[in-house]
């Protein structure tokens, strides 16, 4: 019988330290100590033992209960203890790991150009002015002195909303609108989206423009020149202009112009079709058509203006040479950019 408990009591010493399961320990718990616990079932032996010996079974009996219950209790008390380490290493706040990075935007190449370009006429005291897209062919054609015969009326290059409302197809309607609205003199820019039914690699039925203006007394074809290629050195650095008659029917005189082609420096290249130069923008003498529609004298005010395609001066500062990948939204391609 002794040996019987002292067996018990080893028992559990062996198998408690190997549980790992708070439900563990209780199976263990009514195995030994329950009520049809080994335990339990020795000392209802208890009746067949002589009256000399029973305190001292007795004793034993309670010796090892106490004994079992302790083990069971301190492995209880450790494990317990375990569980809550354990969290605690689970559930830890690392405080010194660094965010997750959150990903920034950056501004299209051509948004971002555009406002290059602005900021370098705000800095020479322009007033940036804005227009509608869908506009009038009053302030789009007529007001431009753009007859009905002309070309750019034809139905192949303007998207017409209705017989007398059209998609901008240049910015200068905004000049006409400026116009109306103040009295030279003044100088101004805009800059905005244009449209075009005309699709192929170097044109897009929607493309940017930048348009300037310049009106008040005795403005003169100087002054353009002074302006633009202050302009185009902020643009470009010191380069080489020039300017070549041309013909646009709201200015006269009417002049494209040139910067030395910023690829090659002037000796021909692929970009500037061996010819050493880059047209970039359209200028001209206010026509004093243009100035009468609007209510002005011409003989008391005169004016310059210009107007240039931003994509191309895009594609010539980052040296980009399809102009597609302005619109294809590809992630890497704009990623350069931010
Ligand atoms: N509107 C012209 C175009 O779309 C560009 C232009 C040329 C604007 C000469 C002007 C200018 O203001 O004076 O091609």
């Amino acid at each position: 019988m002794e040996k019987r408990l002292q067996s018990l009591k080893q028992e559990v010493e062996s198998i408690i330290n190997g549980v790992s399961t708070l439900q563990e320990i209780d199976d263990i718990r009514v195995k030994y100590l329950g009520k049809k616990g080994s335990l339990t079932e020795i000392s209802k032996q208890m009746r067949d033992i002589s009256p000399d010996d029973r305190p001292r079974f007795g004793q034993l009996v309670n010796e090892t209960k106490t004994a079992i219950t302790e083990l069971i209790e301190k492995r209880m008390e450790r494990l317990k203890e375990q569980i809550k380490e354990q969290q605690l290493k689970d559930e830890i706040i690392d405080i010194s790991l660094p965010g997750r990075m959150i990903s920034t935007g950056g501004l299209h190449p051509i948004t971002e150009t555009m406002d290059f370009l602005k900021d370098i006429f705000i800095e020479m005291g322009f007033d940036v002015a804005e227009g509608p897209e869908v506009e009038f062919t009053k302030y789009n054609f007529d007001a431009l002195n753009i007859p009905d015969t002309h070309p750019s009326r034809d139905l192949q290059d303007t998207f017409y909303i209705l017989e007398n409302v059209v998609l901008r197809t240049h910015t200068s309607p905004v000049q006409a609108r400026y116009m109306e609205k103040n009295k030279p003199p003044f100088r101004m820019i805009c800059a905005g989206k244009v449209y075009r039914n005309d699709y192929d690699i170097s044109h897009t039925p929607m493309f940017h423009q930048m348009e300037g203006l310049m009106v008040g007394e005795n403005i003169s074809f100087a002054n353009l020149k002074a302006i633009l290629e202050q302009f185009v050195t902020k643009v470009f650095g010191k380069t080489k202009v020039r300017f070549r008659p041309h013909f646009f029917p709201f200015t006269e005189p009417s002049a494209e112009m040139d910067v030395e082609c910023v690829i090659c420096k002037g000796k021909g290249c692929r970009v500037c079709k061996h010819s050493g130069w880059l047209e970039i923008m359209g200028c001209g003498m206010v026509d004093p058509e243009v100035l009468k529609n609007v209510g002005y004298n011409p003989e008391e005010v005169s004016g310059f203006a210009f107007g240039m395609g931003i994509e191309r001066i895009t594609m010539l500062r980052y040296g980009i040479d399809d102009l597609r990948a302005f619109f294809e939204n590809n992630m890497r391609f704009l990623k350069q950019f931010k």
